[in-house]
């Protein structure tokens, strides 16, 4: 409980919104950037996605959300003329086929992100048998993502990956990843998803995709309120608004600046994303990590 107090109060400054207050961000506005553009959002039927795919739709960008709520992706489309896409992104196959349908229905992303994801503390299993936050949190993006750029779908294009602050906790690990019931952490395993997402962006951006891996800081959203409700009951108060925790999603894609190798990006700038030193050194290197979500995403049949 003490570790978790030290988190909450070391972090709080910054993470909350009055880090987004004292930095200035309110009188930064981002300007109507994305007319002509093509973006997919996914997870983005409630909380920062939702936000990401609003501001977007407001600036003039064409938006595509995924989720699994007909109702919420319903709602969307009435109220802010986005365009629903109904897919269950726990599922490789989903994830695969959702690649394969907007390649060839919609062409060519000017954005992608991956913004899904979610911690939980009992352990899980997702429709293909893998540990449910981990096929959430990185296999999905993984097996989404490589498919849309085996298709041209980004060429030219960026990805965004939505990470967290959580990634301090963990060095970059392949035990962590895919955790047993029996010794299961999930905010270790949620640990571990984040700090891979930067080696994806890396990656992606070598292979010639423009790619970042970005924290929102602390927002009040349904996710934080279950995952989270120490966070929520102790600084609810002075959580982020979801506009807050979209906007460095939202100024990446206006600005497109110079990726960073290693950086996490948060409230517009490329950060460390290391706060402690034990995250400093990795358990493996980066390739371990993407030969297992390969061998994954074969296993689920997705390929
Ligand atoms: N909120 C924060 O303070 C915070 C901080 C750091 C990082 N993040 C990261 O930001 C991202 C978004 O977090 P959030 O707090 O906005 O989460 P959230 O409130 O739980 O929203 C997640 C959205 O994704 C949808 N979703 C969940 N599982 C899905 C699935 N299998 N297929 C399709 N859609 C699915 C949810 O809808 P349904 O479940 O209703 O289908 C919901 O609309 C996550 O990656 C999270 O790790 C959040």
């Amino acid at each position: 409980m003490n570790k978790l107090l030290n988190f909450y109060g070391r972090f709080a400054p910054s993470f909350t919104a009055a880090g987004f207050i004292a930095r200035g961000l309110p009188l930064r506005p981002i300007g109507r950037a994305f007319s002509g553009q093509t973006w997919l959002v996914t997870g983005a039927t409630g909380g920062i996605g939702k936000s990401i795919a609003i501001g977007a739709a407001k600036r003039g960008a064409t938006v595509y959300v995924v989720g699994r709520n007909g109702e919420a992706l319903a709602a969307l489309a009435r109220d802010h003329g986005i365009k629903p896409l109904q897919f269950d992104l726990d599922k490789v196959g989903d994830n695969v086929r959702l690649a394969e349908e907007v390649a060839a229905g919609v062409g060519k992303l000017d954005v992608l992100v991956n913004n899904v994801g979610r911690l939980e503390h009992v352990y899980k299993t997702s429709p293909d048998g893998f540990e449910s936050t981990y096929a959430l949190n990185l296999l999905g993006h993984y097996a989404l993502t490589e498919r849309l750029i085996a298709r041209g779908a980004l060429k030219d294009g960026l990805v965004i990956n939505m990470a967290s602050g959580g990634l301090y906790n963990s060095a970059l690990s392949l035990r962590r990843l895919e955790q047993t019931p029996e010794r299961y952490s999930g905010v270790m395993a949620y640990a571990a998803h984040k700090r891979a997402q930067i080696a994806l962006s890396d990656k992606w951006t070598a292979q010639g995709v423009r790619s970042y891996t970005m924290h929102p800081g602390w927002v009040a959203t349904d996710g934080v309120r279950t995952a989270l409700p120490d966070l929520n009951k102790h600084l609810g108060w002075i959580l982020r608004s979801g506009a807050q925790g979209a906007d460095t999603a939202l100024w990446l894609a206006a600005r497109r600046p110079a990726p960073q190798a290693g950086a996490l990006w948060f409230d517009r700038a490329p950060r460390s994303a290391h706060a402690y030193p034990h995250s400093q050194t990795p358990e493996v290197e980066p390739a371990a990590i993407f030969a297992k979500l390969e061998a994954d995403v074969a296993k689920a049949g997705g390929v």
